[in-house]
């Protein structure tokens, strides 16, 4: 079986959520402590195995790939300051990965930006990755999924159980527990209600799939919301060809979340040792102070 070696990472969202934070940056480039969000992303598919990324873009993002690139001037700056681990952490960053970019000019759906990088894949199995979904501790996240599908041979979906509440904003799968933690795929609903909710199994920005996925895209009907929905199309693969999903470990943030956005930043401040006690006795005194 083909290694993994490819990753799209749809990016051309609006980040409405975020307003007005993302009025004029896109929402990937929100830092989280030292980083920006989409180099969290890139870090777990490179812990993945991973070397190259293709962003699924718009006009107002060509950001993203510009911060895995080199900036000479800047370097130069930092040289001539002595600045040498400044230096490292950003030729580290522009040495990464190999980037290509692909535009979607119409904001279709999760779907139809996958359909996007068609010709950028070049017919081999490829992981996606939901550039606002983070995931941390263990196993790196899309590293989880690439081990089951080279272990069953089948697409492979993560997932995590999310409150009932809360099924309506995600894809569900409905499943049957082959092995701990390992489903195999009976079906799947984008954005069910929650009556309609087959579990509270949900899809959490995380794929392994195959090219034949993308034929399936091309008939897809918009349906959740009136975009074109990844899920929809992969409902219909696992129907056809069977599919996989495994329920993740770890963490996650969605950065879309104010909540959970403020709560990775204060993560990842606390593991730098060098900030934890000095974070950690202001947080203190806001707790004092409320
Ligand atoms: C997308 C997918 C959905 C998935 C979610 C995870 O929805 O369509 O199936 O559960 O990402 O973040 P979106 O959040 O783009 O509405």
């Amino acid at each position: 079986m083909k290694e993994i070696r490819k990753v799209i990472i749809p990016v051309a969202g609006w980040g409405t959520r975020s307003l007005p934070a993302t009025k004029n940056i896109p929402k990937e480039m929100l830092p989280i402590y030292n980083k920006p969000v989409i180099q969290y992303v890139v870090e777990e598919a490179i812990r993945s195995g991973i070397k190259d990324v293709i962003f699924v873009t718009n006009r107002d993002k060509s950001v993203i790939e510009d911060h895995f690139d080199y900036n000479l001037q800047l370097e130069g700056v930092l040289e001539r300051a002595g600045k040498l681990d400044k230096l490292k952490a950003i030729r580290d960053v522009a040495e990464m990965v190999n980037v290509m970019a692909v535009r979607q000019k119409k904001q279709l759906g999760l779907g139809h930006a996958i359909l996007c990088a068609e010709g950028l894949v070049h017919g081999d199995p490829f992981a996606i990755m939901v550039g606002d979904d983070l995931m941390f501790g263990g196993v790196p996240g899309i590293g989880q999924l690439i081990e089951v599908y080279h272990a069953e041979k089948k697409p492979v979906v993560g997932v995590m159980e999310v409150p009932w509440d809360k099924v309506d904003k995600y894809g569900i799968i409905d499943g049957e527990e082959v092995a701990p933690g390992i489903y195999k795929v009976r079906d799947m609903v984008e954005k069910p209600k929650r009556e309609d909710a087959p579990s509270r199994l949900a899809i959490v920005g995380r794929y392994v799939l195959t090219p034949d996925i993308f034929d399936y895209l091309k008939k897809t009907k918009p349906g959740a919301g009136g975009e074109i929905q990844l899920t929809d199309a992969m409902q219909q693969l696992a129907r056809d060809h069977g599919m996989m999903a495994v329920r993740m470990s770890g963490m996650r943030f969605d950065a879309g979340d104010w909540a959970e956005y403020l709560s990775a930043n204060i993560y990842f401040g606390l593991q730098d040792e060098d900030l934890r006690y000095e974070l950690l006795s202001m947080l203190k005194n806001f707790v004092q102070f409320q």
